[in-house]
């Protein structure tokens, strides 16, 4: 029998990691230690060859691009913001599901001339209202994109809605649909061609947890 390889699978730290570990016991791969309560940031599992990487959300597909992981599990968001490069996206997780849109005060007139976007996705708003025919100015920010047009910073924001809740609760609205988001399973390039026959089991184990959980 061939060797088992070393597998290194990155995940997002944060809000997805709590459905993401249902998803990956599924597929029979278990942390050895409970990963909320530690503050490591390698994690063994039940197998001594796979290992989890715990890292900023933003982070995973900049690690499994570069094959610091060879696989990870991260938002469509940070995904699309990433750009993609050295990523194959093998599986639609199909949680943290939310929407990428356009917001802005409650009522706000359409801005006359250049609008200036606050947001942390700025290639995704680059992007976007280039194929709007908009001109914008970016304006990056790191989180609380809600509080911009509030405090005169930008006209509009580019952020994750789910409930809307956030937006309400700052006197803010959604305007325009970017995107459906959730999260997604990704291989980097290195190991779809060094140990794929090691993580194609994986994938189809997670993929079928994914469908019973509809
Ligand atoms: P960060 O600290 O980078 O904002 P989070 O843990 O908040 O990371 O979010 C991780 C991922 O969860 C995001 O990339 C997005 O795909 C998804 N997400 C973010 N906010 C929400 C939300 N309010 N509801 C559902 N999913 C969300
Ligand atoms: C996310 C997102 C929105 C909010 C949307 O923020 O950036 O602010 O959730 O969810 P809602 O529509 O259900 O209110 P998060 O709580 O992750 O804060 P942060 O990323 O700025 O730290
Ligand atoms: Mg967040």
């Amino acid at each position: 029998m061939m060797k088992k390889q070393q597998l290194t699978i990155a995940l997002s730290k944060g809000r997805i990691l709590e459905e993401t570990l249902p998803l990956l016991e599924a597929a029979n791969i278990i942390p050895a230690e409970n990963i909320f309560k530690s503050r490591k940031l390698i994690f063994d599992t039940n197998h001594d060859n796979i290992k989890f990487v715990v890292i900023r959300a933003t982070d995973v597909p900049t690690y499994v691009e570069y094959g610091g992981a060879d696989m990870g599990i991260a938002g469509k968001d940070v995904l699309m913001e990433h750009g993609g490069k050295g990523l194959y996206e093998q599986l639609d997780l199909e949680i943290a599901k939310c929407k990428l849109m356009v917001a802005g005060l409650t009522g706000a007139a359409p801005v006359e001339g250049r609008m200036r976007i606050a947001t942390k996705f700025v290639n995704i708003a680059r992007q976007y209202f280039a194929q709007q025919g908009c001109q914008v100015d970016l304006v990056k920010l790191y989180g609380a994109m809600e509080l911009a047009p509030i405090m005169g910073l930008a006209d509009r924001i580019v952020d994750i809605v789910d409930t809307g809740n956030t937006l309400r609760a700052n006197g803010l609205e959604p305007m325009d649909f970017i995107a459906n988001i959730s999260s997604r399973l990704v291989v980097g390039e290195p190991a779809m061609k060094m140990k794929y026959r090691q993580i194609q089991p994986i994938i189809d184990m997670m993929s079928d947890a994914v469908v019973k959980r509809r």
